[in-house]
């Protein structure tokens, strides 16, 4: 495997220990030892893997890529930075690198798994519109979803853009005639803007409550506390890294 080089400041930086300036500041004043030695100039560059980094009484070993599993919460936007709303980045408590940004959007109401990563190349793998990574929802219809929706679901559909829908498959999971509302779970190849909804208007029908559960390989940990966000394992990451490689 190559040894690839990395600036101190640099490394410290990206792990979210503080500012370039504040980094430099830390190093220049001593407070920072690489492999046990005191390392007082900035610009050093240290192996970027295994270099085993104390600054200020934390460590940092520097990962290239990291990745998270968000159990998204309604309320909070798909995007990086807003002026006024809270983003699926303010969710992570203690980012262990900065850069990261989240695959895809799930509109602000929409709950469930995002994946968050700084992995620019698999995030491009699995967006692909060419590579259909089929995504799982469940979802809670207003009307009674019926067998006359799963076709059309599954032939594609004409949802006002310039190409049909690509097959998605939707399973009625239950019914209340009472209330009129329908409990589904619907896999689609895509992730066109408001998709889910989009298709639903299509029959006649509203989107009430949509959560993700799965993208690709990668499924909703049930265990994940709602708004809570944990890394992935060391098996979460091949799946997906193979999968996107295969274009699954
Ligand atoms: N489809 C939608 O309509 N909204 C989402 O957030 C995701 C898929």
């Amino acid at each position: 495997m190559d040894v690839i080089m990395m600036r101190l400041d640099r490394i410290l930086t990206e792990m979210g220990a503080g500012s370039r300036q504040e980094v430099k500041k830390q190093i220049r004043t001593g407070q920072v030892r690489v492999n046990g030695q005191t390392v007082r100039k900035p610009e050093t560059k240290v192996e970027e893997t295994s270099a085993e980094i104390w600054c200020m009484g934390t460590l940092y070993r520097y990962e290239p890529f990291v990745y998270y599993m968000l159990h998204k919460p309604s309320g909070v936007v798909s995007a990086t930075e807003d002026a006024r709303e809270r983003t699926v980045l303010d969710l992570l408590e203690s980012p262990a690198r900065t850069g990261l940004f989240p695959v895809g959007r799930l509109d602000k109401d929409t709950e469930g798994l995002l994946l968050l990563t700084n992995d620019g190349e698999l995030a491009h793998r699995l967006l692909s519109p060419r590579k259909h990574v089929d995504k799982t929802y469940e979802a809670v219809i207003d009307g009674m979803v019926n067998d006359q929706d799963v076709k059309q679901f599954s032939s594609g559909m004409d949802i006002g853009d310039d190409t049909p829908t690509l097959p998605a498959v939707l399973s009625i999971l239950h019914t209340d005639p009472e209330q009129k509302r329908s409990r589904v779970s619907i896999t689609i190849q895509e992730g066109r803007y408001h998709q889910i909804k989009r298709m639903f208007e299509a029959v006649g029908k509203k989107v009430l409550y949509l959560k993700r559960i799965r993208m690709g390989p990668l499924e909703l940990d049930p265990s994940l506390p709602k708004g809570q966000a944990r890394r992935l394992t060391e098996e979460e990451i091949r799946a997906l890294t193979d999968k996107a490689d295969k274009g699954e």
